[in-house]
């Protein structure tokens, strides 16, 4: 590996370079520990001498240190650049996460546009670009996550950048209907026009991003499911996201992991206990899934002093007034619950406002009778996958889950709920606690196997093998492993089109 500027320029010539780009960065060596993207792109990463790149989470007053950032870490190119506070408001607080976030979440209702929020928007991806067309190499194959960098690869074909460009949108992608309720709904996602592959959480994402670019950006639908517009063709299919089964499993089983499970066995008792873990956000269903677990105790009240709902929840985004109103109405409804059902001995609901370790994670997983996911909207919603992975297989608990998480497309043999009927959800978790071992085994049984079938390493190969067949004959061939995959039937080929 070269260093330095030669080295980089170097580099740069290099056949099959992966570049990554989102908005949070990770330590490839710290964070390939706690999952996600890390692991999914870190091999290939290293493999290839590629570069990740995006904001430094910083924040800076001075212009002349906009400048990128350039690491270079265990074989992989950081490139990070720096935000100035206007741009933080604008970009990220504002227009990802007042207007795109809680749209896609199917939140019309919160959303708050801004033409200055979308202006900045534009501005950090236009500034993102032209960083990174500088670093990119003729045969370098670019992956760009999720809403916060739609407009990027219209960007940098604005530089003249000629590689494949995929894009992996992780959170879900509503009906034409609600999309079209947003001010320049038509100038932001005709620019996903400009990538060559599209990828989307579950079939209903891709779906709807279909219908919306069919009736709304005048794309006409090819036999092969890509998408064509008058200058532009390009792939759009399903990649449900997954875990490092593996290493969770193998985090939920070690020393530290039986430490921690006798710790929660010596504080609960005997009682059931029922887990969710969920980022603060209106989008998880936490008030529902409060008042449902109420619903529970008051209906089903031999199960009370017999269990509890541990609920670990770290806050996020919290300057936003949405999400300060969410923990405020958590507040109330934990006040509530322990209010109406606690005794002397014994706390109903225990509310955990913060983050709290993978290892931890793993066991309170591991300990539990029940897994409580039921997100209002969710992309796909890798709790359910972790708490299945946690669970001994002898006596593995039960996993309740929304109907509207990307991860019940493929996990049917959950307790599949609509999370806005509390009823319904009260009754499944009386099904829960109280279901035979042999069906607990048996539905455990189904779900691993489908999460250890889509895990997080078949979900980039999948996508990157698509994203370099979507431009055949280009120049860099990433190493991929594609020896345990299973064989895809053929596809029908559409005749190709000059990107
Ligand atoms: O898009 C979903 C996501 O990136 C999750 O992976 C993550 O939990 C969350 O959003 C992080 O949000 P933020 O970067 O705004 O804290």
């Amino acid at each position: 590996m070269v260093t330095g500027k030669t080295g980089i320029r170097k580099d740069r010539e290099r056949a099959g370079r992966l570049v990554v780009v989102s908005n949070r960065v990770a330590d490839p060596k710290r964070d390939r520990k706690a999952g996600g993207l890390a692991v999914a792109v870190g091999e290939t990463l290293e493999a290839t001498g590629g570069g990740w790149f995006g904001w430094s989470g910083e924040v800076t007053p001075d212009a002349h240190k906009l400048k990128p950032v350039i690491r270079l870490v265990d074989g992989i190119y950081i490139v990070t650049i720096d935000l100035t506070s206007e741009e933080l408001d604008g970009y990220y607080f504002g227009f990802s996460n007042q207007c795109l976030w809680p749209l896609l979440h199917y939140r019309v209702d919160l959303v708050h546009f801004e033409q200055k929020y979308y202006d900045k928007y534009k501005i950090v991806n236009r500034r993102f670009a032209s960083a990174l067309a500088k670093f990119l190499g003729p045969n370098d194959i670019i992956w760009i996550h999720d809403l916060h960098l739609i407009p990027m690869a219209a960007e940098l074909r604005q530089h003249r950048c000629k590689q494949p460009i995929g894009f992996f949108l992780h959170v879900p992608f509503p009906p034409p209907e609600v999309v079209a309720t947003l001010p320049r709904h038509h100038d932001l996602f005709k620019d996903l026009m400009a990538y060559d592959l599209l990828g989307f959480q579950t079939q209903r994402d891709a779906r709807c991003f279909r219908t919306y670019a069919m009736q709304e950006l005048g794309a006409k639908r090819l036999e092969d499911g890509s998408l064509e517009t008058a200058d532009r063709r390009v792939q759009c299919d399903a990649f449900p996201a997954g875990i490092d089964v593996d290493s969770f499993a193998e985090l939920s089983t070690n020393a530290e992991a039986r430490k921690q499970i006798a710790f929660l066995r010596e504080s609960i008792g005997k009682r059931a206990l029922v887990v969710g873990v969920d980022r603060l956000d209106y989008s998880k269903g936490l008030t529902q899934r409060l008042t449902a677990y109420g619903e529970f105790l008051r209906r089903y009240p031999e199960n009370r002093n017999k269990v509890v709902l541990m609920q670990v929840t770290p806050p996020s985004r919290e300057t936003l007034e949405s999400y300060a109103r969410i923990r405020r109405e958590l507040d109330r409804l934990e006040g509530a619950i322990n209010g109406e059902f606690g005794e002397m001995n014994w706390t109903p609901v225990r509310y955990l406002r913060r983050a709290i370790s993978r290892s931890r994670l793993a066991a309170l997983y591991r300990a539990s009778r029940v897994g409580l996911v039921t997100p209002l909207r969710d992309g796909m919603n890798l709790v359910a996958k972790e708490y299945v992975v946690a669970q001994d297989e002898s006596d593995p608990g039960v996993l309740i889950l929304s109907r509207f998480a990307g991860a019940a497309e493929s996990m049917g043999r959950a307790l599949i709920v609509n999370p806005y009927d509390v009823e319904q959800v009260a009754y499944a978790l009386q099904m829960a606690i109280h279901m035979p071992l042999e069906e607990r085994r048996e539905r455990h049984q189904a779900l691993l196997a489908t999460i250890k079938k889509e895990d997080v390493h078949a979900w980039s190969r999948a996508f990157l093998t698509r994203l370099q067949e979507a431009r055949p004959g280009f120049g860099g061939t990433l190493p991929l492993d594609r020896s345990n995959e299973p064989s895809r039937p053929a596809r029908k080929k559409a005749p190709p089109k000059a990107s």
